[in-house]
């Protein structure tokens, strides 16, 4: 959503806020999670700037964050510390009695973005020309809820980074082929991860409905929609290289969403957990460049002062839609649960929720 469109919805943080200390803010929040209790529950996405994720009740990559809010049904109010996808994905697994609110209501994913349902509608349409009903559609949860109830409604499933390869294999136990949305680089390295060769997989590119494919098509196993992270694909295979000549000692772990020819040189790659839990496992004294976000490399850095830790890309900058979950922008909508005009609560349609569930719940059963 546009600033000024936030703005003519009441949408922007009240000065006052931007104005407090940060002692003043801190406390705020305090005195308002005791004040709750267990009535309010408050989920942080790793990728959270650390003055937020100090006041995170649970933290977790995608997946465990959709767990989790498929288990809480004692809390109220729900303030997700995350991106909309993932506020979306908390409402349509909570329950009608809890109200999930987004402290910004800017913090998009532009991944997400890069998928509309008018034009996955044109695409499911000229795919079934191309292929007849031999397709299954997947979607990363980095998508709105119009389209995983678009995927849900026909059959298919979301995908988190941590279960890409059971959801993919699921897939192909249903139908011959998969359409993979939106994060062609994930669907592309899952499908590498399973055995799947280059020339089963096509391009599907939404701008102008086309396929990006060369050769005969009756060999496509995989259609990856052509959308992207902005921020994992500023990691580089020069930044590899360059990693490698400065540190040779170094390992290299990367998150899925990164481009295919990153991934194939680094050691490991995985989802937001999977980089925490093998650096924690990791030796004492060993060595890391990580290939993901930067508030959640940093966090990872200060958590090891035992080990040699480095971003992959030393220019690299946070999700600047994460970022924007600040604490001023905690407190203020900590503030305003109750209120009646409050515009931060994130709720989807039952028409669309319903389909989107199935999507998500045949994730869940499979993780
Ligand atoms: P995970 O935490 O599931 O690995 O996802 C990363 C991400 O891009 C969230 O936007
Ligand atoms: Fe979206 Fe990428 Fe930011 Fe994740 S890191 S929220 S995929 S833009």
């Amino acid at each position: 959503m546009s600033i000024l469109a936030s703005m003519q919805k009441n949408q922007l943080i009240p000065e006052e806020y931007k104005q407090m200390s940060r002692t003043e803010l801190e406390d705020r929040v305090k005195e308002i999670k005791n004040k709750l209790g267990p009535k309010l529950f408050i989920p942080g996405h790793h990728y959270q700037k650390d003055e937020v994720i100090q006041f995170a009740d649970a933290t977790g990559d995608s997946l465990r964050l959709a767990q989790l809010s498929a288990e809480n049904t004692e809390a109220e109010y729900i303030v997700f510390c995350g991106v909309h996808f993932m506020a979306e994905t908390a409402d349509i697994l909570t329950t009608q009695n809890q109200t999930v609110f987004l402290p910004d209501m800017r913090a998009g994913c532009s991944m997400a973005d890069m998928a509309d349902l008018q034009q996955t509608e044109r695409a499911w349409a000229k795919l079934g020309e191309m292929f007849g009903d031999t397709i299954l559609p997947l979607t990363y949860v980095n998508s709105t809820a119009a389209i995983k109830a678009f995927v849900g409604a026909n059959g298919g499933a979301t995908v988190t980074s941590s279960n890409a390869h059971t959801m993919v294999k699921w897939a192909f136990e249903q139908k011959e082929r998969i359409l993979f949305l939106p994060d062609q680089h994930l669907g592309r390295n899952t499908s590498f991860d399973l055995g799947i060769a280059p020339e089963e997989m096509a391009v599907w590119n939404p701008i102008n409905d086309t396929i990006i494919y060369e050769g005969d098509i009756s060999k496509i196993k995989v259609i990856l929609w052509k959308g992207h992270c902005s921020v994992h694909e500023n990691f580089t295979v020069q930044n590899v290289h360059d990693t490698r000549v400065q540190f040779p000692d170094m390992k290299i772990i990367v998150h899925p969403e990164c481009r295919r020819e990153v991934v194939e040189l680094a050691d490991e790659a995985g989802s937001t957990s999977y980089i925490i839990n093998t650096i924690e496992k990791a030796e004492p004294g060993s060595a890391w460049a990580i290939g993901t976000e930067m508030n959640l490399v940093n966090r990872i850095i200060q958590q090891h002062p035992d080990k040699h830790i480095i971003s992959l890309n030393p220019q690299m900058c946070p999700c600047l839609t994460m970022n924007r979950i600040d604490l001023p922008h905690l407190v203020w909508s900590l503030e305003t649960l109750g209120d009646p005009e409050n515009r931060n609560i994130i709720r989807v349609s039952n028409e669309i929720a319903e389909d989107a569930k199935l999507a998500l719940e045949r994730m869940l059963a499979n993780s």
